[in-house]
This record gives structure tokens, sequence and C-alpha cells, in this order.
């Protein structure tokens, strides 16, 4: 499985650090969604899904954690732990973020909005999907 982590181009100056993200210029799709986790528990585990169609970029801006990848056929576990990073995650891919420090904040930029029919929640019809894609 290759892992696709963008490292973006940070303005830095003697006042600190800048990150501009476009669509389609840093980020290989248009941006119709933002969303981001914080305050997230100690030991908690999120994701446990796929997605049918949708793209993500995640990125740690503040903190770090850890991202489990699962193709159906390998498992990856990429951490995130600079702001400057940013990890592709293509469609039919299971994802799982979990080892969030306290000060963590996860920002997720994502290619559609909000749709509850492109998740893929259950494990093992995940595993059925890629099946039907060989
Ligand atoms: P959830 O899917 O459980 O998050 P995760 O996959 O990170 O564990 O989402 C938590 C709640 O937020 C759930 O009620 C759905 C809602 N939600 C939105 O309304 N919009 C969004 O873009 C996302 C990602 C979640």
């Amino acid at each position: 499985m290759q892992i696709l982590k963008y490292m973006f181009q940070q303005h830095g100056d003697e006042r600190g650090q800048l990150i501009s993200l476009e669509e389609f210029h840093d980020i290989p799709f248009e941006i119709k969604r933002v969303y981001y986790m914080y305050e997230t528990k100690p030991d908690v585990r999120r994701g446990f899904h796929a997605h049918k169609s949708l793209q993500q970029i995640l990125i740690c801006i503040h903190g770090t954690c850890k991202i489990l990848l699962d193709n159906g056929k390998e498992k990856k576990i990429v951490p995130l732990e600079k702001p400057y990073e940013g990890l592709y995650v293509s469609s039919n891919m299971w994802r799982e973020m979990y080892d969030f420090s306290p000060d963590a904040v996860l920002m997720v930029l994502a290619s559609d909005y909000y749709k509850e029919e492109d998740y893929i929640r259950d494990y093992d019809k995940f595993l059925k999907s890629i099946e039907k894609e060989i």
C-alpha cells in the first residue's frame, strides 16, 4: 500500500509559520467540507469506516495522533505529528484514528458534503466491497 503524505509549503518568517491550502493546487480535489476533532478523550479510537467515493486529507494541525489505514489486504499506521503534513485517504480505505495527544486537533478536508450513504461502517461489508472491485 502506498502512503501519500503531502508536505505543505510553509510560509515562515520571523513572525512564525503560515500554511495556505488551495483546492486543486495543494489539495488534489475540490474541498467541499472541512471538519475537525479536538478534546478527544484518552484511549478513544474513532473512524471505523471506509467511504465509497469520498477523498480526504487529514492534517493534525496541533498535537499528534495516529491513523490506521487498511485497504483490505494491507494495514499501515501513519503518525501525524506536524501541522505541515497532510495524509491523503482515498475512497475504499478503512481508517481508524487513535493515540490522540490531549491537545490534538485533527482537521479533515473532504471532497464532498456529509452523506451517510457514502459510508461503509461494517468491516465485513468493506471487505466484500473490495472483493467486488477485483
Ligand atoms: P462520526 O462519523 O462518528 O465520526 P468519526 O468517524 O470520526 O468517528 O461523526 C460524529 C458525529 O458527527 C455524527 O453524529 C455525524 C456527525 N458528522 C456530521 O454531521 N458531519 C460531518 O461532516 C461528520 C464527519 C460527522
